[in-house]
């Protein structure tokens, strides 16, 4: 069940005025606590023997919110890093991370990947056996890892879904011996195993993936040292959604390693890799109400965030719960919580299928709203459609608010255009 958020009334509405909205801000404490809780249920069951370890790392998803301050304040708490790209990979190594210590799991190479592995031993997570022999040339001998598409996929939308045949990562599973034997001849060594099947996943779904980790793991044989879990661990969205059972999900990959340990006869060390869990309910967006109207029957409320600043609800018509900061009297009303953009799906108020109207209590122009729950996807999704800047983000520290991102000026827009 969800926890009322850590913000303090009036200190958003002092944010929202010193630095504008649509506004990020976050809370410090809300990231630390997830840590915590994540390395509390990676420790189950807390006996002795193999099942008594859970992961022995983990490692930030950075796709979630790869701005530096939260990638600081993550790796302050000791938790790796994952990047996707070489961008990702310059953030990383921004914030201090040893490039030994990065893992890069991606399904191609690209130009700017290439330079950068070129100059840095961060470690690579390969999707696509393609991959091969382009890091034996800018990595050689390097130990690498693979990642394996299991043949099935999960998670809360097609979009979001990882595995399977619709989905284009991962080495497919019944080449995974292939993709060994390739390595091996292009002198690389395959030391890691990853899985990630998709986000917001249930609890058959991690099961399943925890089994084809060890099928997987036999076809990597004794050059294996290391798995991953990969993310999608999910958060709950809305006031009635459970919490997610992480000590379930820590052990059925703790049967998966000591039956991989079984197998090879030698320690494995586990990784759990989530993005979301971290960070989603650390973030909330403030956005200021622009104009209200009844389109026919229909009645609007029109905010100056958008798909531009929250692109979950149009893009996965996910569910963000929105709440206006301060509450005024009065029965609430549907109301639909449309955005600023020039573009008739750029709709907040999603109901967890399709754009709707949501129950709110009386709005009138300039009232703040909070959409909850964006700490992950939110800001790294961001875009500038519609020539919109990139909004300001705020981190709060212990009550202490700090500036992490400035409010991008027109000038930024078009800084890199040319005649
Ligand atoms: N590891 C790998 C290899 C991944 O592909 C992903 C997510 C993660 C970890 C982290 O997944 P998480 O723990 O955050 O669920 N933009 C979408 C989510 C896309 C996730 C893609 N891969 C959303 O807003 O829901």
């Amino acid at each position: 069940m969800h926890a009322p958020h850590a913000f303090d009334t009036d200190l958003l509405a002092e944010l929202a005025r010193r630095h504008g909205t649509p506004l990020y801000v976050y809370d410090a404490g809300t990231i630390r606590s997830q840590v915590e809780r994540l390395r509390a249920a990676a420790r189950y069951p807390p006996s002795s023997g193999a099942l008594g370890r859970g992961f022995d790392r983990i490692r930030f998803a950075q796709k979630a919110n790869s701005s530096h301050a939260i990638l600081r304040l993550l790796v302050e708490t000791g938790v790796a890093l994952d990047a996707v790209s070489a961008g990702e990979i310059q953030r990383a190594l921004a914030v201090g991370v040893a490039p030994g210590e990065i893992t890069f799991c991606a399904d191609v190479l690209d130009a700017g990947a290439l330079e950068v592995l070129a100059g840095a031993a961060v470690t690579v997570v390969a999707g696509s056996r393609d991959m091969l022999p382009q890091l034996a040339r800018v990595q050689p001998g390097a130990k690498l890892w693979l990642r394996v598409n299991p043949g099935y996929g999960a998670g809360g939308h097609a979009k979001v879904t990882t595995g399977g045949e619709h989905s284009k990562h991962g080495i497919w599973h019944t080449e995974l011996g292939a993709a060994v034997q390739q390595a091996r001849h292009l002198g690389l060594e395959v030391t890691g195993l990853h899985i990630h099947v998709g986000s917001g996943f249930g609890a058959e779904d991690f099961q399943a993936s925890a089994h084809a980790l060890v099928e997987g793991a036999r076809c990597v044989g004794p050059s294996l040292s290391s798995i991953s879990a990969g993310g999608g661990l999910p958060v709950p969205y809305r006031d009635d959604e459970p919490e997610f059972d992480l000590a379930a999900h820590a052990r059925a990959f703790a049967h998966a390693r000591e039956q991989i340990e079984l197998d090879l006869r030698r320690p494995i060390a586990m990784e759990v890799e989530p993005g979301r869990f971290l960070v989603a309910q650390s973030g909330v967006l403030l956005t200021t109400v622009q104009a209200t109207k009844f389109q026919g029957r229909e009645y609007y409320a029109l905010v100056d965030a958008g798909f531009h600043t929250l692109v979950r609800p149009a893009m996965y018509a996910a569910f963000h719960r929105i709440e206006p900061l301060v509450k005024r009297p009065g029965a609430t009303r549907p109301t639909w919580v449309a955005g600023p953009l020039c573009e008739t799906g750029d709709v907040l108020s999603s109901d967890g299928a399709r754009p709707a109207a949501r129950p709110l209590s009386p709005l009138e122009v300039g009232d703040l709203l909070l959409v909850r729950d964006v700490g992950a996807y939110g800001s790294s999704m961001a875009s500038r459609y519609n020539s919109q800047p990139l909004p300001a983000e705020v981190l709060i520290d212990q009550g202490r608010p700090r500036l992490i991102r400035a409010r991008e000026t027109f000038a930024d827009l078009m800084r890199q255009e040319r005649e």
